[in-house]
């Protein structure tokens, strides 16, 4: 069994193997959310033109599929992929892997994300998509562990607040497993 370490600070170790992990949301819950959710943003953005869309990657894949394609205002996508220093790293330092193809200069960019967790990775996007001079910058995310929060960033938009735990599904992994489950499942503690 392969079992790695949710955090360095984290003692409980988590069975990354479960192919059906307890669900914490429900396909048809996540569904209507992001419905919800793209009617808020096409109205919000309804008098400013066209939106960038930009993922994170990779976790973000499956909610920007289908909250861009809900949205009715008019829309690009760009990808941007980040990696934190060190897995379970407790610095929060950030690394840019893959930057933005297109020129977001003078354009109005949503940074579209799958979680939420200390905020480390979301101010570091925030702080370099700026240096590209986009016209705005606001956020999305999926999920938002509120609890965890060690810096203080803004989100625009938030699909659903869940507790201290792992999850994984609907493009979110565990040591990349599980990211093709139509909900959210929580990965169980092993000890
Ligand atoms: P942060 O920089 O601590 O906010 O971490 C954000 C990134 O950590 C997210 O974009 C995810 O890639 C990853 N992450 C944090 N919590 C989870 C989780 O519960 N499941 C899967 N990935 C997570
Ligand atoms: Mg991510």
């Amino acid at each position: 069994m392969n079992v790695l370490p949710y955090r360095i600070r984290s003692p409980r170790k988590y069975n990354v193997s479960n192919p059906n992990p307890p669900e914490l949301i429900s396909e048809a819950a996540i569904q209507k959310r992001v419905t919800e959710l793209a009617e808020q943003i096409s109205a919000d953005y309804a008098d400013r033109g066209d939106v960038v869309l930009i993922g994170v990657l990779k976790g973000s894949f499956i909610f920007l599929a289908d909250l861009s394609r809900q949205l009715t205002i008019p829309r690009t996508i760009e990808f941007i992929a980040v990696s934190s220093y060190g897995a379970g790293s407790q610095s929060g330092a950030v690394r840019l892997v893959m930057d933005v193809r297109g020129n977001i200069e003078g354009r109005h960019v949503l940074i579209i994300e799958d979680i939420v967790d200390t905020g480390h990775t979301l101010s570091y996007l925030i702080g370099m998509l700026k240096s590209h001079g986009p016209a705005s910058i606001r956020t999305c995310t999926l999920l938002h562990k509120a609890e965890r929060a060690e810096v203080d960033v803004e989100i625009d938009y938030v699909g659903f607040g869940i507790g201290d735990e792992w999850v994984v599904g609907y493009g979110l992994d565990y040591a990349e497993e599980n990211r093709t489950l139509p909900y959210i499942g929580n990965v169980q503690p092993t000890d």
